[in-house]
């Protein structure tokens, strides 16, 4: 955390370019700095002026005759080195870059942030940007940023790549009465990221919540490693922009096509309890519920309305979250029975029909929280003629007081509704347009609480080098050779006690044929290459081979094909034919920026068809790895669907652990593929593996 603390809290700062000139960013930046109400001591820099803002101006940080903890530069590009030289000779540790046109612009840009670098190197400073809007602290209170309003105060922490979107999100913000503790655009992050910042945040009293928008992150295992921390203690929801899929064309292997960089990225968030959002409006909607609410006991919540429609869309939203709806007790069943009209629904969700007046909500309000088996409540309202919106919102906000359980509300409507909202907001029940957006902002405070609650440091696995797989890479290496042949990824699975089908390279037709009826029918064959990883598409591999004449006539099938396609020929394998059992895919691939991203899912080769498959980020846990199980859609195949034999999950969840060390151990490894790897009751059996090195 060196010097970070300044860029929040300093005790005096300079602005280096404040500018005569009313409508100069320079001369906004000190101007806000002002009516920020900032107490410590103010500096405009500026060599041709002598007072700016009633505030006497010196000509450089230098010519100031105090320490100076935090310097803003609002000076054009060319010459921000200058400025920053000078501030580093002064001795001042941290410093903002407002200034663009540095990496975004390109190559000249990129040059320049280059020779910033360097001065930052020599002077060990920290800097936050360039090419940023500064940060807000509504508490100390301080405001470097030149966005046209001051936040108001709450424990929101907002860290954002983007000064558009901190801008955005700041006019948002005022818009609906939302306020903030911290706030930081990080700009090009030639220093300061928000890997720095996770530990600030962690530590600020002020902050309960934090919110995130990420473009990119380079620093991968830390970013995992940091975030995990805070997100154990605080919420962190982020919206990660620019996912692309460019990292899936170069890929080989399935799991290299499969493991985009976005597959990536949402493991690597769930691996660090980060909240993802898809969009601006969930970002706001999840950040209210959880700066507002406390956490749910556990997932069971209950619906209370006054229309039957919007109380079905919330059921039918409530099955595609983490909520379920709770089972009254009798008791209340038979108390909403007495206090309810005839028409009124007593079971959850409750419905009191369309006349509701504030007292039937109260009533219902009452019996429904005291049911030991609700742990939240969701409240609709839409406005009819007998409906009295503001008695409701009243009595809703006295309910949550009382009752302590969190509640989130749907007003539907526009400015009929208005005057309960606000009550609502007023008494911290957070209210969301429609019933779907407040079942999946309530859904995830029921997630978050079930991450904390399986929550694990990343413990590095000794990642012990075996010197026999060292070999077959070192020999493929020494080769120039890609792709290992399938005895090199053979003698590899083998070393780390995975389970191989037996096989016997043969180099003629009638050795083939001997091999197989030592094996016994049916059997595979295939060419041994590595100069192809996709065997089958070529006509290389032949599958269930049932009888001499099969294996003959594939035999020489694959030795044309093979001639075809100018392959050196190096002999054929037969392969034993593995017993019955469910095919599954274990895959890795190296992100670069999170590092190995291990696949599971259903394997075989309905794996890019379905697409039943899930990631995790090497080091995988066992609890991780038994989740990549549990998360497949065919996971009921896996442990025994129609009288199917359960298949051996404990091999499997080994088999993933072990891949995952492998990664973790052998960087050189690019992609990998165990494709299927066929499981039965007892065992699994890698059938086919690709290996692709960097
Ligand atoms: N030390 C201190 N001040 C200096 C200086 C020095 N060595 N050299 C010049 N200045 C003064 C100038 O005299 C001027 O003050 P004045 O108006 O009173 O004469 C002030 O610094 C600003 O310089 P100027 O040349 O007028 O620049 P500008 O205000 O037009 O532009 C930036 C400067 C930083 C605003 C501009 O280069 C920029 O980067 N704009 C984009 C910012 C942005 O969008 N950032 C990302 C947000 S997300």
């Amino acid at each position: 955390m060196r010097n970070l603390e300044s860029f929040f809290t300093p005790k005096s700062v300079a602005v280096v370019g404040a500018s005569r000139d009313l409508n100069k960013l320079g001369s906004q930046i000190l101007k806000n700095l002002i009516r920020s109400g900032f107490q410590g001591k103010i500096y405009p820099i500026n060599p041709k002026a002598s007072k700016i803002e009633n505030l006497k101006s010196f000509p450089s940080v230098l010519a100031v005759p105090k320490a100076i903890d935090l310097a803003v530069i609002v000076v054009p590009a060319k010459i921000v080195p200058f400025v920053l030289e000078e501030i580093g000779q002064k001795g001042i540790k941290s410093v903002i870059v407002i200034t663009a046109g540095f990496g975004e612009i390109g190559k000249q840009g990129e040059k320049a942030q280059e020779d910033l670098k360097k001065i930052l190197e020599k002077y060990k400073l920290r800097i936050v940007g360039p090419n940023c809007l500064g940060t807000i602290d509504t508490r100390t209170p301080l405001n470097t940023s030149f966005a046209s309003n001051f936040p108001l105060k709450s424990n929101l922490a907002v860290v954002s790549q983007s000064g558009a979107m901190c801008a955005a999100i700041l006019d948002w913000a005022l818009k609906n009465n939302v306020g903030f503790s911290k706030f930081i655009s990080l700009g090009n992050k030639i220093d300061v990221d928000e890997v720095d910042l996770f530990p600030i945040f962690l530590e600020d009293k002020n902050t309960k919540v934090v919110l995130g928008y990420f473009e990119g992150i380079n620093r991968g295992l830390e970013f995992i490693k940091e975030a995990q921390k805070l997100t154990f203690k605080k919420p962190l929801i982020a919206i990660k922009a620019g996912a692309s899929k460019a990292g899936a064309k170069a890929a080989s292997s399935h799991t290299g096509a499969l493991a985009t960089d976005n597959e990536a990225l949402d493991a690597a968030f769930r691996k660090a309890g980060i909240i993802r959002v898809s969009s601006i409006e969930e970002l706001f909607d999840f950040s209210e519920a959880f700066s507002s609410l406390s956490f749910p006991k556990d997932e069971y919540t209950a619906v209370l309305a006054n229309a039957g429609g919007p109380a079905v869309l919330t059921t039918d939203a409530l099955s595609f979250s983490f909520l379920k709806l709770a089972q009254f007790s009798k008791k209340t069943k038979d108390l909403l029975r007495k206090n309810l009209p005839e028409e009124a629904s007593v079971l959850n969700p409750v419905d009191i029909v369309g006349d509701a007046p504030a007292e039937r909500y109260k009533k219902a309000l009452e019996i429904i929280l005291k049911d030991k088996s609700v742990s939240s409540l969701i409240v609709l309202l839409t406005p009819q003629t007998s409906t009295e919106i503001e008695k409701t919102a009243l009595a809703i906000s006295k309910a949550g007081k009382i009752f302590k359980k969190p509640i989130v509300c749907s007003f539907i409507g526009g400015e009929e509704v208005e005057k309960g909202v606000k009550i609502l907001e007023q008494n911290g029940i957070p209210n969301f347009e429609f019933p779907e957006r407040a079942v999946k902002a309530l859904s995830e405070l029921v997630f978050y609480k079930n991450f904390k609650r399986s929550f694990q440091k990343i413990k590095n696995p000794k990642t012990l080098r075996d010197k026999k797989i060292e070999k077959v890479i070192s020999k493929a290496r020494k080769e120039n050779r890609k792709i290992l042949n399938d005895l090199e990824t053979k003698k590899i699975i083998e070393t780390l006690k995975i389970k191989t089908a037996g096989s016997k390279l043969v180099q003629t037709e009638n050795e083939a044929v001997r091999i197989a009826k030592k094996f016994g029918f049916p059997v595979v064959l295939k060419i041994l290459s590595s100069e192809i990883l996709h065997k089958t598409e070529f006509g290389l591999v032949r599958i269930g081979l049932k009888n001499q004449e099969n294996v003959r006539e594939a035999f020489r099938e694959i030795l044309k094909n093979s001639k075809k396609h100018k392959l050196k020929f190096k002999g054929i394998v037969v392969y034993k034919s593995a017993k019955e059992g469910t095919e599954v895919i274990i895959g890795a691939k190296k992100d670069p920026v999170f590092g190995p991203v291990l696949m599971f899912g259903l394997g075989g080769i309905y794996v890019e068809l379905l697409k039943d498959i899930v990631f995790g980020i090497a080091p995988i846990s066992k609890k991780e790895a038994d989740q990549m199980i549990k998360d497949i859609k065919g996971y009921r195949l896996l442990v025994g669907f129609r009288g199917q034999k359960p298949v051996n999950l404990k091999k499997v969840k080994d088999a993933i652990l072990k891949i995952s060390t492998l990664m973790l151990a052998f960087p050189e490894i690019k992609e990998l593929d165990i494709n299927p790897l066929k499981a039965d009751s007892e065992n699994v059996v890698a059938l086919d593996t690709k290996i692709v090195l960097e």
